[in-house]
């Protein structure tokens, strides 16, 4: 199948391009760039094994040339492009946030931009296959969940779905790595300013905060409000979320951890970790699995989930490949186990 990546030369592009040149059922036709342009990839990205050149985008040539396109764009650039290449009858998986909401109102507020595409949100399927394997199979457009979104979700839903949380007493602590910033630069993301350093940021409201509360309230039949503060930890990748949640009744740890594992059995990339085992970022460094561990702290009648993923991978690009085996109709862990 002739894949092409717009945004190849950003963090989530270009992982997209290492993973897709390993895929056995995929050929990467073209890549693009706006300050790179006939540029090749692997002058800007030396551990990148190909010739593949960086090309200016042209609409009309990709939608003829490929079946298959990724968008690894800022917000608010994807949803013109996204726009027009859906018109063309192609097959799309958007990894910004243009997509990913079902009200327009809500993106609007979060993002503080006008909704070009609204028409497009009905039909575009939020990409996290462990909740919508099936919707998935039959999308032609995917939006590819958010990174912190991937881990906070993965961690909450057992429990969301199971009605077992008290009121709104969500609380998602969570910790990024530096590339969940991109690879443009930024005083906030200079090397002196992170390095020997963590601090919280967006405290007051993080966009990935009503993603997280909309597809989590998808899952019961009440609304759900969290409080979700991110972090930013001087490491390139990975991103880790605490999340803590009052219990509606006494459970213990071994209870919790059976409907943890019948919830996830099935899934081929998400771990849940045997009891007092808590998930670290670099376990799932360079890969598509989300670990999770669990315990219930019996003094508070607190449930701790402590997810770990790569933000670059299950974050972005490798679940955006598992999203298009789904599409396509492939195996779904091809070209993602090592
Ligand atoms: N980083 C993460 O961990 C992560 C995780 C999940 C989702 N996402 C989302 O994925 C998307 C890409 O993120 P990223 O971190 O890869 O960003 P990035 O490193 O900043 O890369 C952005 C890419 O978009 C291209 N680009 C920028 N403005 C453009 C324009 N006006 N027209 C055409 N191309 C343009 C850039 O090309 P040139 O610079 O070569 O011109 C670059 O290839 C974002 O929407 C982000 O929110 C990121």
């Amino acid at each position: 199948m002739k894949v092409s990546v717009i945004g190849a030369t950003g963090y989530t592009g270009a992982e997209l391009v290492k993973i897709l040149l390993k895929h056995p059922q995929v050929e990467i036709e073209t890549i693009t760039s706006q300050s790179f342009a006939n540029k090749k990839i692997s002058e800007i990205y030396p551990s990148l094994i190909t010739d593949l050149v960086c090309q200016e985008l042209n609409i009309n040539k990709i939608a003829l040339s490929s079946s298959f396109i990724f968008t690894a764009l800022p917000h608010r650039i994807s949803m013109e492009i996204v726009g027009k290449l859906h018109s063309r009858g192609k097959k799309i998986i958007d990894l910004s946030a243009d997509f990913r909401f079902i009200d327009p109102l809500i993106y609007e507020e979060w993002y503080g931009t006008p909704h070009q595409k609204k028409e497009l949100l009905k039909k575009a399927i939020y990409g996290l296959p462990e909740l919508y394997r099936e919707k998935i199979s039959r999308a032609r457009l995917v939006a590819n969940p958010g990174c912190y979104p991937t881990s906070s979700i993965l961690a909450l839903a057992p429990l969301v779905n199971n009605d077992l949380i008290k009121g709104n007493s969500i609380i998602i602590d969570a910790k990024s790595g530096v590339t969940g910033a991109g690879r443009a630069l930024s005083l906030a993301t200079h090397f002196p300013e992170v390095n020997e350093n963590v601090r919280a940021y967006q405290v007051k409201g993080h966009r990935h905060t009503p993603e997280i509360e909309e597809q989590l309230g998808k899952l019961t039949t009440r609304e759900i409000i969290i409080t979700f503060v991110p972090h930013l930890v001087p490491i390139n990748r990975g991103i880790l979320c605490t999340c803590y949640a009052a219990l509606k009744q006494k459970t213990d740890t071994k209870d919790l951890l059976k409907l943890y594992q019948d919830f996830y059995k099935e899934e081929p990339f998400v771990e849940i970790l045997p009891q007092g085992r808590f998930p670290q970022t670099k376990e799932v460094l360079d890969s598509n699995r989300c670990r999770i561990g669990i315990t219930v702290n019996e003094r508070s009648g607190r449930a701790i989930i402590i997810s770990a993923i790569d933000n670059l991978a299950k974050g972005a690009a490798t679940q955006a490949v598992q999203n298009m085996n789904i599409m396509c109709g492939f195996e779904e862990t091809m070209g993602l186990i090592q």
